[in-house]
C-alpha cells in the first residue's frame, strides 16, 4: 500500500527543531520554530498555570468526555480575554465559541465551516503568511486568494498594495488577517490602518477571519486586541481562531478557541453547531486539560494577574531583544540597516537575507532560522547575541 509513497521532506518549521536537536556545535542557536524561550533557552511553564494545574488535578475525578464547545469556565474567559467586557456583539449574544485543538484546529474546522456555508468563498491571505496557513485551510477544499502585506527588501507593511489587492475581493469574500504579531513578519496595522480596514471591509461586505494566535505578546493584552474589537464592532459576521499556546504556554496541550460573531443570534446558534459537527467528523472531541488550567487563571483574579504579569514580561523581553539585534549588527558593521525589526511585533521578523544565506548560516554557525529568513526573535539571548551578529553579518558580507 505504501509502496508508491514519496517519502516527503522535513516540514520547513517543524523540522529546524530536529535538525538543531541533532546539532553538536556547542555555540547552536534555535530562532526556528515560534516557541518562547527565556534567557536560558528554556520554555518553562508559566506560573500560574502550573498553579492552576496543582489544583486542577486535586479536584480532577473524571477523565469523562466534556462538552463539544468546551469548558464553559474557560469559553467565557476567552471571550471576554479576546473581546473585552460587555462586547456589543456579546451583549446582543450574537458570538459563540467552540473548543478547538489548538489555533490550527480552530482554523481548520472554521475553513470547513467557511466551505459548507458559502462553498465558492474564496478566502484572502496575506502574502507572506504562516507556512502552514495555505496547506491548512486549503485541505478544507477552500480557494485561497493571496494579497500583498509586506515589502521584503524595505522591511515594510504595504497597506496601499493591500487595499488596492482586496480591491478585487468581491461581497462575501473572506480575508485572513493577523489580529497581532504578525506571523512571519512581525509588521502589524496600526490603528488608524485597523480603522481604514474595517470601514473598508464593511463597505465591500467582506468577512473578516482573524487568527489571534499571540495575544499580549505585541503591545500588551488590552492593545493586541484591537484590531478584533474593532471588527467585531463594525461587521455583522466574524470569524476569529484564537490560540493558547504562546500566551499561556500551552503548545502541546492544543488548546484554542473558534469564536463566530454572525448577525444574529439563531445564526450565531446554527453556526457554532456547524462548527461542532466538522469538529465531530474530524477529531470528534477537543482536548480538554489544556482548556480546564487556562480557565482556572482566566477565573480567579490572582493567577489571572500573576499570569498577566508573566506575558507582559515575556513581550518585554522580546522588545528588548530586538533592539539589542539591531543595535549588534550595527555595531558589527552590518551593510545594510535592520533598524525596522526594532519597529516589528511579536516573536518574528524576516531578516531579509536570501535562502542561500540562510543556508550558510546553518552550515557554517548551527544557526537555524526559516527559509524565508523568519527568525524566532525570543531565540535570541545575551549570551548568544554576540556569536549571532558577527555571523549574520558574516554571511552578509562574504
Ligand atoms: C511557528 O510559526 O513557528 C509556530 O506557529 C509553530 C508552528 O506550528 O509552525
Amino acid at each position: 500500500m505504501f509502496n508508491g509513497l514519496e517519502h516527503l521532506p522535513p516540514d520547513p518549521i517543524l523540522g529546524l527543531s530536529l535538525a538543531f536537536r541533532d546539532d553538536s556545535n556547542p555555540d547552536k542557536v534555535d530562532l526556528g520554530v515560534g516557541v518562547y524561550k527565556d534567557e536560558a533557552g528554556n520554555t518553562t511553564i508559566v506560573n500560574a498555570i502550573k498553579e492552576a494545574e496543582r489544583r486542577f488535578l486535586e479536584q480532577e475525578n473524571s477523565k469523562a468526555y466534556i462538552a463539544q464547545v468546551g469548558v464553559p469556565e474557560y469559553n467565557t474567559g476567552i471571550l471576554e480575554l479576546i473581546l473585552g467586557h460587555k462586547h456589543p456583539a456579546m451583549t446582543a449574544d450574537r458570538v459563540r465559541t467552540v473548543l478547538a485543538p489548538g489555533g490550527s484546529g480552530a482554523l481548520r474546522i472554521t475553513a470547513g465551516l467557511i466551505k459548507r456555508s458559502a462553498p465558492g468563498t474564496r478566502i484572502w491571505v496575506s502574502d507572506p503568511t504562516w507556512a502552514n496557513h495555505i496547506p491548512l485551510l486549503g485541505s478544507a477544499g477552500v480557494d485561497l486568494q493571496p494579497y500583498a502585506y509586506y515589502d521584503k527588501t524595505s522591511g515594510t507593511l504595504v497597506f496601499d498594495r493591500m487595499l488596492a489587492a482586496l480591491a478585487q475581493a468581491t461581497a462575501g469574500d473572506v480575508v485572513l488577517l493577523h489580529g497581532c504579531c504578525h506571523n512571519p513578519c512581525g509588521a502589524d496595522l496600526n490603528r488608524d490602518q485597523w480603522n481604514q480596514l474595517a470601514e473598508f471591509m464593511a463597505g465591500k461586505k467582506l468577512v473578516p477571519f482573524i487568527d489571534l494566535a499571540y495575544q499580549g505578546f505585541g503591545d500588551g493584552m488590552e492593545q493586541d486586541a484591537y484590531g478584533v474589537r474593532l471588527m467585531a464592532e463594525k461587521l455583522p459576521e466574524v470569524l476569529v481562531a484564537s490560540s493558547c499556546s504562546k500566551n499561556f504556554g500551552l503548545y502541546r496541550e492544543r488548546t484554542g478557541s473558534v469564536l463566530v460573531i454572525a448577525e444574529s443570534p439563531a445564526d450565531a446558534a446554527k453556526a457554532q453547531s456547524h462548527l461542532t459537527n466538522i469538529a465531530r467528523t474530524m477529531y470528534s472531541m477537543p482536548p480538554a486539560h489544556g482548556a480546564f488550567l487556562a480557565g482556572i487563571v482566566l477565573q480567579d483574579s490572582l493567577l489571572k494577574k500573576s499570569w498577566l504579569d508573566e506575558v507582559a514580561a515575556m513581550c518585554a523581553r522580546m522588545k528588548e531583544l530586538r533592539n539589542l539585534l539591531v543595535t549588534k549588527l550595527a555595531d558589527n558593521d552590518a551593510p545594510r540597516d535592520f533598524s525596522f525589526i526594532a519597529g516589528q511585533k511579536g516573536m518574528f521578523s524576516f531578516l531579509g537575507i536570501t535562502p542561500t544565506q540562510v543556508t550558510r548560516l546553518r552550515d557554517e554557525y548551527s544557526i537555524y532560522i526559516v527559509g524565508s529568513s523568519r527568525i524566532n526573535v525570543a531565540g535570541i539571548s545575551h549570551a548568544n547575541i554576540d556569536y549571532l551578529a558577527n555571523a549574520i553579518v558574516k554571511v552578509l558580507k562574504t
